[in-house]
């Protein structure tokens, strides 16, 4: 028994470590789109790249990212959740994510780490919210709660005929059984892709649309040139730096 008789006080901490050093916070990129446009190909060759330059960057993919977080993608991607429909699918995605961003997303930025997410909050507005009819009120709550100011600083939406990113992701998958989402017909995907668009329509300062069709070495660098433009990561200080400071 404390001397407060049991009572727990929240004191307020003030300024985090990372805060009192003036870290600046590190950047949030993310890939979005369609099965088998690319997003996990970019993500790793963009990380790399910026690793390359000294910057500590945090890969990272939804859903999972975080212990808690992957032990809900197993549930999602299998299709267990499936029959539950698409808001409780709405809701363990935003139960995963709000593990990631707490554990691993939101520490990482405050400590100057960049972080490349291999989907995030857009694939929930567009699987769950548009392909699923889940209202747009839950999802923008659901991301009021799980994300709160930890947005991206940049979305590259990577844009292929839903046709040639499924048969891409069947190349890839090899002989292991289709996800929940990949196992969906050609329709969905389509309106999957029209709803990619129709969202980086409305949010065009943050949404890239990339043409995913070409060479991955070229698109690679149509999305360098567009980090470098918006993101200067000349100016980041390294790691070193960083961790000195
Ligand atoms: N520009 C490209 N041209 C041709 N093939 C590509 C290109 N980019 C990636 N691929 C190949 O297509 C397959 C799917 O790529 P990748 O896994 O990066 O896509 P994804 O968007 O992460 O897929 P998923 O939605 O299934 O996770 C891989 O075999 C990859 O090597
Ligand atoms: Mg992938």
């Amino acid at each position: 028994m404390s001397r407060s008789g049991g009572l727990q006080y929240k004191t307020d901490r003030g300024p985090s470590l990372a805060a009192c050093r003036a870290v600046r916070r590190g950047h949030f990129i993310t890939f979005e789109g369609g099965e088998g446009t690319g997003k996990s190909t970019q993500a790793k060759l963009l990380a790399a790249r910026l690793k390359s330059l000294g910057i500590d960057v945090l890969l990272t993919r939804e859903p999972g990212g975080s212990p808690g977080a992957e032990a809900v993608r197993h549930v999602l991607l299998s299709g267990a959740a499936k029959p539950l429909g698409p808001y409780a699918e709405a809701i363990l995605f935003a139960a995963a994510r709000d593990d990631h961003v707490r554990s691993v997303i939101r520490p990482a930025l405050e400590q100057g780490t960049w972080v490349v997410s291999d989907r995030f909050a857009d694939s929930t507005r567009v699987y769950q919210g548009v392909l699923g009819n889940v209202d747009p009120n839950l999802i923008r709550r659901l991301e009021h709660i799980t994300i709160g100011g930890t947005r991206p600083d940049l979305t590259f939406i990577l844009d292929l005929p839903a046709d040639i990113g499924l048969k891409r992701a069947v190349r890839r998958r090899g002989s292991r059984p289709r996800d929940r989402f990949e196992a969906e017909g050609l329709a969905f995907h389509r309106k999957l892709r029209e709803a990619y668009l129709e969202l980086a329509e409305h949010e065009p300062e943050r949404c890239m649309v990339i043409d995913a069709s070409a060479h991955m070495t070229k698109i690679a660098s149509v999305i360098w040139a567009l980090v470098d433009a918006r993101l200067h990561p000349a100016e980041t200080p390294s790691e070193l730096e960083n961790a000195v400071s």
